[in-house]
């Protein structure tokens, strides 16, 4: 039996209303959008080979799928995740609800360090398994591309077996993944007072071994979490090694963070529900990406960032799923653009860029978050005419069909459309 390939092989997806998310950088939220009201998709051996008005679309592929006006985005990219942990917060959540705050909880030993406990005893093939699942339930959303942070190890064999996980996770070839070393997440417990020793070893040790295994680097800085002088030494370090920085920034307060990602030619600048307009202005000059993050401030009840502050800054807006089992347990990241929308102010256009283009430059990947000749065809087909209609639904929106490199991971029946 003879069985097709999907390399050498060409295919023209046909009747779609395309949002390429490749307009011109120097253009308007709609202009970058690159929307394409009949249009078509030439794929051949995995990258997009042509893209374009129907009516121009270049004859003579192997095959030819009609989407019925369906809506095609960029495979959505999420850049901001921690899924690779075991256990539950459940209890965590009952005690907030109940009063007790994420801090309180945190300096009690619980909350990031509870989650760390548990992913320490689990064991990989455990670990691995989970994180697949969590990989496909973003797929179906239509996410192909992941960030995918540590920081549930704490000491530098577990943080290194957790990016070890992550590079697994992604030759199993569910969505892309791009790691991200988090070792200055929450001080782990054998750390109890020596804060130093701490920071020491994630600069000597952790840093030069997860070189390789992540592209970027990430600190928690935050009260209760790392110092803005911890996190400065951290990132320089990471720099120094060849990784790409980022951090955890003004999610309770503001340290400053802002500043130092902006001084540093940071990606990005990730929650900045706390954030001063200096600190703003500062990566809108360096060109930081914001990461917004709505599952998080939803789940802590905190007033979100200001989409017209950043905006009036220059900052450009991803949004992230935040995947996490303590501030963040959802894997719906179109839903977070939604909340985007409605919590922060981003108009749908920003929405869909911020989980596509913006997202993709704020994990440093030139090759996702835009449907372009020449890129890797990974392409999010859904049941709606309007593409707008992710960031309009409250949660929802599954994915029609997934191509990943021009090959179909997801394919549903019948329309799911039901808005
Ligand atoms: O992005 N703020 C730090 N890290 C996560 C929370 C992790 C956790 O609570 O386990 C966040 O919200
Ligand atoms: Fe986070």
């Amino acid at each position: 039996m003879l069985i097709a390939s999907w390399m050498n092989h060409s295919l023209l997806l046909t009747r779609a209303r395309i949002a390429t998310c490749a307009g011109p950088d120097d253009g308007d939220p709609t202009t970058r959008l690159g929307l394409v009201d009949d249009g078509a998709i030439l794929v051949r051996d995995g990258r997009v080979t042509w893209v374009g008005p129907r009516a121009e679309a270049p004859s003579g592929a192997d095959e030819i799928i009609d989407l019925e006006g369906r809506a095609v985005l960029p495979g959505l990219v999420d850049p901001h995740t921690h899924l690779l942990f075991a256990g539950s917060r459940i209890e965590e959540m009952a005690r907030r609800r109940a009063g007790v705050d994420y801090q309180t909880i945190a300096a009690e030993g619980g909350g990031i360090a509870s989650t760390m406990r548990a992913t320490r005893a689990a064991g990989a093939e455990e670990l691995l398994t989970r994180g697949a699942r969590r990989l496909r339930a973003l797929r179906r959303h239509g996410v192909t591309c992941v960030e995918v942070k540590s920081g549930y190890g704490g000491d530098v064999a577990s943080e290194l077996r957790l990016l070890v996980l992550a590079q697994r996770l992604d030759a199993l070839g569910i969505a892309r993944v791009s790691p991200t070393l988090l070792g200055a997440h929450a001080l782990p417990a054998e750390y109890e007072g020596r804060r130093e020793a701490f920071v020491d070893a994630v600069v000597d040790e952790m840093i030069p071994a997860a070189v390789g295994f992540a592209s970027a680097a990430d600190v928690y800085c935050d009260e209760g979490a790392f110092t803005l002088a911890e996190t400065r030494r951290i990132l320089r370090a990471a720099q120094g090694a060849g990784l790409d920085v980022r951090a955890h920034v003004g999610q309770f307060a503001d340290l400053g963070g802002p500043e130092l990602l902006a001084e540093l030619g940071a990606l990005s600048a990730d929650h900045l529900e706390q954030a001063s307009t200096r600190g703003l202005q500062a990566m809108g000059r360096a060109g930081v990406r914001a990461v917004l993050l709505p599952g998080a401030w939803r789940t802590l009840g905190q007033a979100p960032p200001e989409a017209e502050r950043l905006r009036r800054a220059g900052v450009r807006m991803a949004v992230g799923t935040d995947l996490n089992p303590g501030t963040s347990p959802t894997s719906d990241l179109p839903l977070c653009a939604a909340l985007a929308v409605r919590d922060a102010g981003l108009t749908l256009e920003e929405a869909l860029l911020a989980i596509t283009r913006e997202a993709a430059k704020a994990i440093g990947r030139a090759d996702a978050g835009r449907i372009e000749a020449g890129l890797p065809a990974d392409l999010a087909v859904y049941d709606e005419e309007d593409p707008r209609a992710l960031a309009y639904a409250l949660g929802d929106v599954l994915a029609h069909g997934v191509w990943l490199g021009g090959k179909r991971v997801v394919e549903r029946g019948a329309s799911a459309r039901i808005w």
